[in-house]
Formats: C-alpha cells, structure tokens, sequence
C-alpha cells in the first residue's frame, strides 16, 4: 500500500527474486543476497548506530521480534524482571498473540484472550484530548510525564520498552497523535531517567 498500487516495477522485482530463490531463511546467521544488500541500505540511511537489520514477514512480527529483542537485551544482562511494555491506549500493532495484547482498543481486549502480564497502556498522545489553553509544548511534556508516571507506578526494574506509533493511523484513523520528542532528545530526558533507575 505504502508503495502504490500494481507498481509493475515491484512485480517484476519480486518475480525476479523468486525465480533466483525458491526458499530462503533468514533465521539465525542465514540471509540471502538481496537480504545482505538491503540490510546495508536501510544501515546506511538509519541514524549512526542504528547498523543492524532483522527482517520480519510484515508489521505483526516484525513489532514481536521488536519486543522479543528487548527481553533477550534484558535477559542476558541478567536484569530477569524488566518484562513490562508500555504502549498507547488507541495504538493498532498488529494480529499476532502479543502484537494484539499491544493493541489498546476495547474490542481486542473483550473479544479475545490478550496476555495482561505483560502490556501496560497509557493514554495517547491525542491532541484531541488537550485541555484549552494548553500549548502544544505542554500538552507535549504532559504527554511525556504520562509515561514517566507509568514508568515510576510498574517500578523501572519491570519495564524492558515503550512502543509508540509516530503516528497513529490504523486504530482510530484520527491522524492527530501529538509528535512526541525523538527519544534520544532533551524532551524524553525524564522519561530516560526514570528507565535508567531500574
Ligand atoms: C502501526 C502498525 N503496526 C503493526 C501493524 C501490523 O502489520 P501487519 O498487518 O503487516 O502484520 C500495522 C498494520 O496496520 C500498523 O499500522
């Protein structure tokens, strides 16, 4: 969808691969070529440190990977309880097990079984919800003390990770989230903080 409709280009590209590889594997140490040769595309246009690259089948897995490579951090630094993961209220991350119990809205939570143990929400950042009179700089930092309070209330020795759609779309489709600082930025400074006492 993000790259258009019956791009013939990309027809071609995927037909061209597939008769190159008729099955591929990229688990463990394996990749293919054109794996190899995007992986050191997406490294060079991703901020510095950002040079590894884990492919995932679509938005679901590739939010399950996310998350699992935040426990398998914290497991082997032997920090065992840093399970928790924060996300919005109104965010869509996907149908998979743990992709949906991320998934705030009503519906996914009462129609199916999700794994609570695991997934904490905040409100979301919507700028539907600013109070009148507050600017988008504060409406921004309470945004930001929202989680930092979540943060402080789970204990930081419990959270591995938030997860945050820079925008939200799927879920409510209101495409007014309130643009949170960049994480490594002076804005999350308190939300860092707060994570680095666990
Ligand atoms: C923000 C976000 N994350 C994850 C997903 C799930 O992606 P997929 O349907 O490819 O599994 C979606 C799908 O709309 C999405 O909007």
């Amino acid at each position: 969808m993000n790259i258009g409709y019956g791009r013939a280009e990309m027809a071609e590209a995927i037909a061209d691969q597939i008769k190159q590889l008729s099955y591929g594997s990229t688990f463990w140490d394996k990749t293919t070529i054109p794996a190899a040769q995007l992986a050191d595309k997406l490294a060079q246009l991703a901020p510095a440190q950002l040079n590894h690259v884990v492919f995932a089948q679509g938005g679901s897995t590739g939010v399950d990977t996310a998350i699992r490579l935040a426990h398998y951090y914290f497991q082997r630094l032997g920090q065992h309880s840093k399970k928790k993961i924060i996300a919005f209220g109104d965010a869509y991350h996907g149908g998979t097990l743990l992709a949906s119990t991320l998934t705030g809205y009503e519906h996914n939570r009462t129609a199916f079984h999700v794994i609570d143990d695991l997934v904490d929400h905040i409100p979301t950042p919507n700028a539907y919800r600013r109070a009148d009179g507050l600017s988008d700089l504060d409406f921004r930092e309470a945004c930001v003390a929202e989680l930092e309070h979540k943060i402080v209330e789970l204990g930081p020795e419990n959270v591995a990770c938030c997860i945050m759609e820079p925008i939200l779309g799927t879920a409510r489709l209101r495409g007014t989230t309130a643009r949170l600082p960049p994480a490594g930025g002076p804005g999350m400074r308190p939300v860092r903080r707060a994570l680095h006492r666990g």
